[in-house]
């Protein structure tokens, strides 16, 4: 859950490092490094320096700064501790006893203590605490005049995940990667090449990317990018075009991130949309499942984590609806514990983000290994999930950076709703004036969501009166349930209050109980079928005593006499609330946090891509 990224090439290093490790930030941000081939020695010959600090990456980037480092080629990371506490010491790069050799590494080593015992016992000296500080010894072990052979033994041994990049001063003119199980691609560019664990740390220089695959290893020299099998043989991978823009991975203007991308979701619902509702009817080519295939589906079985959890919850409602197809919903941790059961012509879904949530993927190789037919739905071209699946749908929200998920989350929806009518379609199960009538709804979201981020200062006002509680239960009901446990989550994630998730009928069953004056009880409660028992549900609530906040239709008329706060929002089918009432609380969150004085872009503890479980 680090990002690292290395450069060799015409330019100065540093400045690119820096920049790149900035844009991912989002990876981790408890410590920061760099190490450089410098050439700016007494002697002229390159020498390995490296400046790493605690805390943020401007930290390191004031050291970095006032040092004389010069050289054309280096590596950097951003941590997310997981062994050792985030120190300078334990930050990367980690180097070898001889100082010749720095690495830097996005993974967990498994293995470690095992390898650190054998290490010492040869004579090896660490320093940190760091599970990753066995690799910069394994590779001086196994150097004997190639870096990139010592790199093939290296990968031989660990047992973990690991995205690595290593330079050496024995070898000035390269920098050797290699990856298992953790994201890792290479910028190829006139003005040198690029590895990095994500696009945007390097969107800047280069739009050519290849992506590297297990157990590969990876020459970087200023002019090219060689990568080889696990059995060292050259492999012949041609470099694909990204469409992300650079200017999408920049704030624009906005304060953060998590505000630039809430107010892109009018865009990003739209961009998921184009090309997927050819002459008004959802298509899904990419899927690779035939007519028959669908028409014969007993069961949907949908693993996801965090927000696209959530985001299948909305799957089972609508695929269930429409097309009458069992649906089973699974967090991805749990599912590939449960020794779960795989029927004959069912379907899995993964929904990722970012493609390489690493609960998510282990619950596709569980499935797999089962016989499952697994179609992934992310956000990130090239993923490791997108790859490890049977078949791929992009959701095309562009770059996000906010640690919390916004308009990926949106995405992820409108991709459900399709899905479901498709296959509704396909099955004969969904009438044709209800599918019609959706469709022209689907079109009209990115209108309303615009309708509501243009009212965003009512919700910063609710905001400033209700930021000081301490307890926040969301409450909602059929399609107003993923709402509110993604209402929950986000306002957790970024403000750091106590906030839960629940059904709102489920309050008598225990967290009615946590309602007193203290608590605000956010209502999730447009005009659908199940408004009035909401109703009841609320009035109840405020019988407690709590403060009501209640997000509904704009026809309503009685929810004044009990609520203390009200946001309305554009009516639509019932089916369509769960993406329209998302908006509203996603802003509610945002300034709550940004009342409390919170970095809503970087959480504390969390990080936009799980890679470890
Ligand atoms: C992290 C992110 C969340 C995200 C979750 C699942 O916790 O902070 O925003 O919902 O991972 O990520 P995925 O990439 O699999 O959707």
């Amino acid at each position: 859950m680090c990002g690292i990224v290395a450069y060799i090439g015409k330019e100065n290093c540093r400045d690119i490092i820096l920049e790149g490790l900035k844009r991912l930030e989002y990876r981790g941000y408890d410590s920061a490094g760099i190490a450089i081939l410098n050439t700016n020695t007494d002697d002229g010959e390159p020498a390995v320096e490296i400046i790493k600090e605690a805390g943020k990456i401007r930290d390191m980037e004031a050291l970095a700064v006032k040092s004389k480092i010069d050289g054309k080629c280096g590596i950097g990371h951003t941590r997310w501790a997981t062994h050792g506490e985030p120190t300078a010491v334990n930050a990367h790069p980690h180097k070898d006893c001889t100082g010749k050799i720095a690495l830097v590494h996005n993974g967990i080593i498994e293995n470690y203590e095992q390898l650190r015992e054998e290490l010492k016992s040869q004579g090896h000296n660490f320093l940190s605490e760091t599970d990753t500080e066995v690799l910069p010894h394994l590779l001086e072990k196994y150097y004997d005049g190639d870096l990139l052979a010592a790199m093939q033994e290296l990968v031989k041994r660990i047992k973990g995940s690991g995205a690595i990049a290593a330079i050496s001063s024995h070898c000035p003119d390269e920098i050797i990667g290699a990856r298992i199980a953790s994201p890792l691609i290479a910028g190829v560019s006139k003005m040198g090449n690029f590895l990095a664990s994500d696009m945007p740390a390097v969107l800047k220089h280069t739009r050519k990317f290849l992506i590297i695959n297990d157990y590969e290893t990876v020459r970087l020299t200023e002019g090219g990018v060689e990568i080889f099998s696990r059995d060292g043989r050259p492999v012949n991978r041609k470099p694909f075009k990204a469409n992300w823009s650079i200017e999408s991975a920049e704030k624009s203007g906005y304060e953060d991130f998590m505000l630039k991308e809430i107010f892109e979701q009018p865009y990003g619902v739209k961009e998921t949309m184009r090309g997927r509702l050819t002459d008004g009817e959802p298509g899904f080519e990419e899927s690779g499942l035939t007519c028959d295939q669908i028409k014969g589906l007993s069961k949907v079985q949908i693993i996801a984590c965090g927000s696209s959890y959530h985001a299948a919850l909305i799957g089972k409602q609508v695929i269930e609806k429409w097309s009458k197809i069992p649906v089973e919903v699974d967090f991805s941790s749990e599912y590939r514990y449960r020794d779960p059961l795989v029927e004959k012509d069912s379907l899995s879904i993964a929904i990722s983000q970012s493609g390489e949530t690493i609960d998510t993927l282990a619950a596709i190789r569980e499935a797999k290994s089962k016989g499952a037919r697994v179609m992934a739905i992310t956000n990130v071209v090239g993923s490791t999930i997108a790859r490890e699946s049977d078949s791929v749908i992009y959701t095309h929200a562009g770059p996000e950076i906010g640690v919390c998920a916004t308009k990926t989350f949106t995405s992820q929806i409108i991709i459900m709703y399709l899905m479901g009518l498709y296959f509704g379609r396909l099955r004969g199960f969904i009438d044709k004036e209800r599918y019609r009538e959706i469709i022209s709804q689907l079109n009209m979201i990115p209108g309303k969501i615009q309708n509501i981020l243009d009212r965003a200062e009512e919700l910063k006002k609710i905001a400033e009166h209700t930021y000081r509680k301490s307890c926040f239960l969301f409450l909602g009901r059929k399609h107003g349930l993923p709402a509110a446990l993604e209402g929950a989550l986000k306002l957790k994630e970024i403000s750091y209050i106590h906030a839960e998730g629940y059904p709102a009928g489920e309050m008598k069953h225990g967290p009615i109980a946590l309602t007193d004056t203290g608590t605000v009880v956010v209502g999730i409660m447009p005009l659908d079928s199940v408004y009035e028992k909401m109703l009841s549900n609320i009035q109840e609530v405020r019988a407690r005593r709590a403060m009501i906040f209640s997000i509904v239709s704009e026809n309503d008329g009685s929810i004044h006499e009990y609520a203390d706060y009200t946001f309305k929002v554009p009516e639509t089918p019932e089916e369509l609330y769960g993406i329209i009432t998302i908006i509203p609380l996603q802003l509610y969150s945002y300034y709550i946090a940004k009342n409390l004085g919170r970095n809503v872009d970087q959480p504390r503890n969390l990080a936009k891509s799980v890679t470890v479980e």
